[in-house]
């Protein structure tokens, strides 16, 4: 006996599920391939609960179509479909132990005890909880009870494993473990998995691909990388890795390569797809630089005046709140050999990369 991974590819073609007058998910399509590990990403109340519960058969879509291994599912319930939620309270039964939580599925499904409690026994044995099995769920840490969760969703063998919000009782430290833990496995038996978090950070860390939604539709799809140095308006710029937005002018635009102005500088970065004219820079906190003792003023040359309103140590790098004339600026800059204290003037310069336009 061992756990295999069957895992199938998902398919949301014009889904909406509303309730009364209002979507909590609006005409959302998108494809998840198989194998791969796919999160949802959003703030609170775009949708994304909706969206996995949907994947589930917890929730039926009003409209529109769901596949899974290429198979329409839309009205098919959650106990037709194979696919098994890790939820973020875990949900172990607190009566029973270790292996009788992760064998309960399968014995509930037919399954001989005896099989049941070897393919437990190797559940938690994959998720590092080998010899825990006799003991009650109470009698384990937090990290622990998530991983009991883990093995239990696996040892059903499902075609696509949702996780909600899985960490989000854990401490910052053990939330990183277990992130890497949940990747790590995930690869390493080739699952489908749908994964939302609220924590950009967590979803750059863990995805093949990343879902932004924002109010009940998809803001957009893509790579960690492309989201982080493509975004294609102002909410993923802002909501992922937090850039500073400021209003510049695109001037033309050649091999891939945007010409825009902003102020007095021109600088280079890759072509959005827009007409020229007015945009949004989004200016990541890590493409801006000080350097000290400039006051700038007439002349800037290649950066642009400012006045360092706050500037606070933490270790590997510096975080600077910068006043200028495209407003307030937050910076984070590796040189903690020679920082600029606050109150002092700099010249503050933008490399090229890590700078995106997009629409204003
Ligand atoms: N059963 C329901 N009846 C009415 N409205 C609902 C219901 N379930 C969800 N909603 C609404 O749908 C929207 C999306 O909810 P959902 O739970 O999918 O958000 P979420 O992205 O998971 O948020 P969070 O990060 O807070 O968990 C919200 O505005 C919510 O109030
Ligand atoms: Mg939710």
């Amino acid at each position: 006996m061992s756990i295999a991974s069957k895992p199938a590819g998902v398919e949301f073609r014009n889904v909406s599920r509303r309730y009364g007058n209002t979507a909590a998910v609006d005409d959302v399509s998108f494809a998840i391939e198989s194998g791969t590990l796919v999160t949802l990403l959003g703030p609170s109340g775009c949708g994304k609960t909706t969206t996995l519960r949907m994947i589930a058969g917890l929730e039926m879509a009003s409209s529109g179509t769901i596949l899974i291994g290429g198979k329409d599912v839309t009205r098919l319930p959650a106990t037709d479909r194979n696919v098994t939620m890790v939820f973020q309270s875990y949900a172990l039964f607190p009566h029973m132990t270790v292996a009788d939580n992760v064998a309960y599925g399968l014995v509930v499904s037919g399954m001989r005890k005896r099989d049941a409690a070897a393919k437990a026994a190797e559940g938690l044995e994959l998720v590092g909880l080998g010899g825990y099995g006799q003991r009650l769920p109470s009698e384990l840490s937090g990290g622990q009870q998530q991983r009991v969760a883990v093995a239990r969703a696996l040892v059903l063998e499902p075609e696509v494993l949702l996780f909600d919000e899985p960490l989000s009782n854990l401490d910052a430290k053990l939330r990183r473990k277990m992130r890497d833990d949940i990747r790590e496995l995930q690869q390493k038996l080739g699952l489908t998995s749908v994964y939302v978090t609220h924590d950009q950070e967590e979803a750059l860390a863990v995805s093949d691909r990343i879902i932004v939604m924002n109010r009940s539709v998809i803001a957009q799809t893509g790579t960690p990388d492309e989201l982080y140095r493509r975004p294609k308006n102002r909410f993923v710029a802002d909501f992922i890795g937090g850039a500073n937005l400021i209003d510049g002018e695109l001037v033309g635009c050649s091999g891939g390569m945007a010409t825009v102005a902003l102020g007095r500088l021109t600088l280079s970065v890759p072509d959005p797809g827009l007409p020229t004219g007015e945009v949004l820079l989004a200016v990541r906190p890590n493409a801006i630089r000080l350097r000290a003792g400039e006051s700038g003023g007439a002349g800037g040359g290649d950066g642009i005046p400012v006045t360092v309103r706050k500037a606070t140590y933490l270790g590997s790098h510096m975080e600077y709140g910068l006043t200028s004339e495209f407003g307030d600026l937050f910076v984070v800059d590796p040189n903690v050999a020679n920082p600029v204290p606050a109150g002092a003037s700099a010249l503050a310069t933008f490399t090229g990369d890590g700078i995106a336009a997009v629409a204003r």
